[in-house]
């Protein structure tokens, strides 16, 4: 398989869906969830360029730190806290256009300016959490959602 991603210019949804294949292609084969998160993070932070892209992954009732790409972040998060611990108690996506305005944010880096967060399910339960920085206000929409969604249901959790 070559290892090279193919990374384009365009609309964010052709850079979704010329992306979406090779993360498929990416992920196939490979069941160790190690692998395919670091992969996944990579993919992404390629295409797009965002500031972090990473996972935190459900462990004794915590979010601690997996696979990630990006400047160093926080190791762990309660349920609840700031916008990922937020999106794994709902098990709903969060759209951050501004993290100054979202109560008890968790600044890991001060240059995030805004932030989407996804929870990874399994079996009904909320197993882990994408999360997403920009260094630039409003970066994410329900395209983001739409698209990130589509590409966290890839992974065999
Ligand atoms: N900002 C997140 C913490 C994780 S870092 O952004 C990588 C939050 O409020 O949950």
């Amino acid at each position: 398989m070559a290892e090279d991603l193919n990374i384009i210019t365009g609309t964010k949804e052709e850079q979704y869906t010329t992306l979406i294949p090779q993360i498929k292609g990416l992920l196939e084969g490979e069941t160790d969830l190690v692998a395919n998160l670091a992969n996944v993070s990579a993919a992404l932070k390629e295409q797009f360029g965002w500031l972090w892209v990473g996972f935190y992954l459900v462990k004794n009732d915590e979010l601690v730190l997996g696979p990630f790409q990006g400047p160093v972040a926080c190791t762990r998060i309660r349920k609840g806290r700031g916008v990922c611990g937020s999106s794994w108690a709902k098990g709903e996506t969060i759209i951050v256009p501004d993290v100054e305005k979202f109560p008890g944010h968790i600044a890991c880096s001060s240059m995030s300016r805004s932030e989407i967060a996804l929870p990874l399910f399994k079996d009904g339960k909320v197993v882990g959490v994408l999360d997403v920085d920009s260094a630039s206000l409003d970066t994410f929409d329900d395209t983001d959602k739409k698209f990130l969604e589509e590409i966290i249901n890839l992974i065999r959790l």
